[in-house]
């Protein structure tokens, strides 16, 4: 049994940010960061556009970065928290340059600044087109130096350890359920091992792998969201999944897609049919750089009007020399399937992208549930509401992830470990004698989702995917009561009750709002705010 003051689960910049500042301030207390996978493979690593900062005050303002994350949240955002990020954002920022993550300068010495769907103003910071890659570099570098930070990898977290390990009937509406640390799957051992923790910090990323095509990794299985919603936590608005619409289409190529940032179309690209049409201009007066649900959806019906795959995004306009000087991650991918952006067009199609939703948090990352906090993108702060604004997830997850830290530095002194919990039982469970059987009812469940609870939905959709979800639960859950525990097992498990809540969020929701469009609800409600499951 292991036990510490500060355990972290997820190696991505929510929760390696708050390793580091909270190992910073007690340099005498361990902090055990947990990842399921190696250090880097995180949802952070591939973010390519950049991060949303108001660092230039002459020509933008926080105003207009909350006037922008507010109208793409479509009237549900929480406007505190909103206002809290962007006017904090710049502080955090400079950390993690002060850390050592590069941005783009131009040869004056200020950064370069990129646009994104749905920004008023040129205010992405970004490293060449693989932001992602170099702040979760730098992250990585700054914990190898803070000689308290324990990192263990290949270490998959199956539950939160809650009053219900000792034998209390925990319900929702239970008061005080409290963490008191986590169950885990040692991949190394295949042993499962209890840690206890005083405070632990959820920040295990999205969930794009429930759909069928997604920019995700293999990692992005919403593990967090179900762990907290079987130990009766709050979960919130999971309805509101934004695809991205230009993800590169890439027949025959099954999980992860890969990104073709909007940055692209912040620097001219334009977006065309089959027919050759630029159809956005038929669709919303910001044309091609509207909010991602907009451009979304009118690709989904270009998609379908004229019975295509994909549609195109052009950018044979470009010179050859900047392309490759912002993006050169993209035109070597490109290059690598014989597309040569200055003679071709580039096949693009929507895939599941980001959870607005997610572990319903306060503003300062308290989850529902004592000692257990969540940030990054498996929280729900309430910033994003409805729908996200472009490359406003990076500077969430690090302002987020210090309001934890502030809020934990006190707290921590208070709490003492609870020594009572019992060990994992697995008693009376095999190894199951098929393991195909996992991996076709993750196939179903992706088909499921991507066919009843994509970009457009309607009612007898929600219907059929609940009806198909409730038999894939039963027939996974009997596996898992008999079964000694896989890594895959485990995600299949806690993929089929994200895609539950999913459902349960999109079917309580009649009305159309941001990323969910129910064409039975076209039109908005002002009686449905969060979907609170
Ligand atoms: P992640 O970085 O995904 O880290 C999750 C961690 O949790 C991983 O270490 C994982 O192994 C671990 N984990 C999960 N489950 C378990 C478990 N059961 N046990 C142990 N460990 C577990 N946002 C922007 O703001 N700007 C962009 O330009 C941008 N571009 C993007 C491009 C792509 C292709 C993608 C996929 C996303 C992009 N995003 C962007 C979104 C952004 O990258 C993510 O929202 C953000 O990085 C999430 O960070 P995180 O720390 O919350 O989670
Ligand atoms: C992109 O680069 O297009 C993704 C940005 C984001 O998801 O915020």
């Amino acid at each position: 049994m292991r036990q510490t003051d500060f355990l972290v689960i997820g190696s991505g910049i929510a929760g390696l940010t708050y390793a580091l500042k909270v190992a910073h301030q007690f340099p005498d207390k361990k902090v055990v960061v947990m990842t399921k996978a190696t250090a880097d493979e995180t949802n952070t690593k591939y973010a390519q556009g950049g991060i949303a900062v108001v660092n230039d005050l002459e020509n933008d303002s926080f105003e207009k970065h909350i006037e922008d994350t507010l109208i793409a949240g479509d009237g549900i955002c929480n406007e505190k928290v909103v206002e809290i990020v962007v006017k904090e954002g710049p502080e955090r920022v400079q950390e993690i340059i002060d850390w050592g993550a590069r941005f783009d300068k131009e040869g004056d010495g200020d950064y370069k600044r990129g646009k994104e769907g749905g920004h008023s103003e040129f205010r992405i910071l970004h490293h060449k087109d693989v932001t992602g890659k170099e702040m979760e570099r730098a992250l990585i570098d700054a914990v190898a130096k803070q000689t308290n930070i324990e990192f263990i990898k290949h270490c998959f977290v199956i539950d939160i350890i809650t009053q219900h390990h000792l034998g209390y009937l925990i319900t929702k509406s239970t008061p005080d359920i409290e963490c008191y640390g986590v169950y885990v799957l040692n991949l190394e051992t295949n042993k499962i091992e209890k840690i206890l923790s005083k405070i632990t910090l959820l920040a295990t990323g999205g969930n794009g792998q429930v759909y069928r095509t997604t920019t995700n990794p293999y990692i992005a299985t919403g593990d967090g969201v179900a762990m907290v919603y079987r130990a009766k936590g709050r979960i919130e608005n999971m309805e509101f999944i934004q695809f991205h619409p230009t993800a590169l289409y890439e027949p025959g190529v099954r999980g992860q897609a890969f990104l073709i940032t909007e940055a692209v179309r912040g620097d001219g690209g334009i977006l065309r049919n089959k027919n050759g049409d630029a159809f956005m201009e038929r669709y919303d007066p910001r044309k091609d750089l509207a909010p991602r649900d907009i451009v979304a959806r009118a690709i989904d019906s270009e998609m379908k009007r004229t019975g295509t795959e994909h549609v195109w995004l052009d950018c044979r306009h470009f010179s050859k020399e900047k392309f490759v000087e912002h993006f050169p991650n993209i035109y070597e991918k490109c290059i690598s399937i014989g597309i040569d952006i200055t003679k071709h067009m580039i096949p693009v199609a929507p895939a599941a992208h980001y959870s607005c939703g997610g572990i319903k948090t306060d503003e300062w990352g308290r989850s529902s549930i004592k000692n257990l906090y969540a940030c990054g993108e498996c929280a729900s702060t309430g910033l994003h509401g409805a729908n996200r604004l472009a490359s406003n997830s990076l500077l969430e997850a690090m302002v987020f992830a210090h309001r934890c830290f502030i809020d934990v530095a006190e707290k921590v002194k208070s709490i003492s470990f609870n020594m009572f919990l019992p060990d994992w039982n697995a008693e009376g469970t095999t190894d199951p004698k098929e393991m195909i059987l996992i991996t076709q009812s993750l196939k179903e469940l992706q088909l499921i989702m991507s066919d009843y609870v994509g970009i457009v939905r309607n009612d007898i959709r929600l219907q059929r995917a609940s009806r198909r979800l409730d038999l894939l639960w039963e027939e996974t859950e009997q596996l898992y009561q008999s079964s000694s525990l896989s890594p895959q097992l485990l995600e299949l498990r806690n993929m089929i009750s994200v895609g539950y809540l999913i459902v349960k969020g999109a079917s309580f929701r009649k009305e159309s709002r941001g990323l969910h469009f129910n064409t039975d609800y076209p039109g908005k409600s002002h009686l449905v705010q969060n979907i609170v499951l």
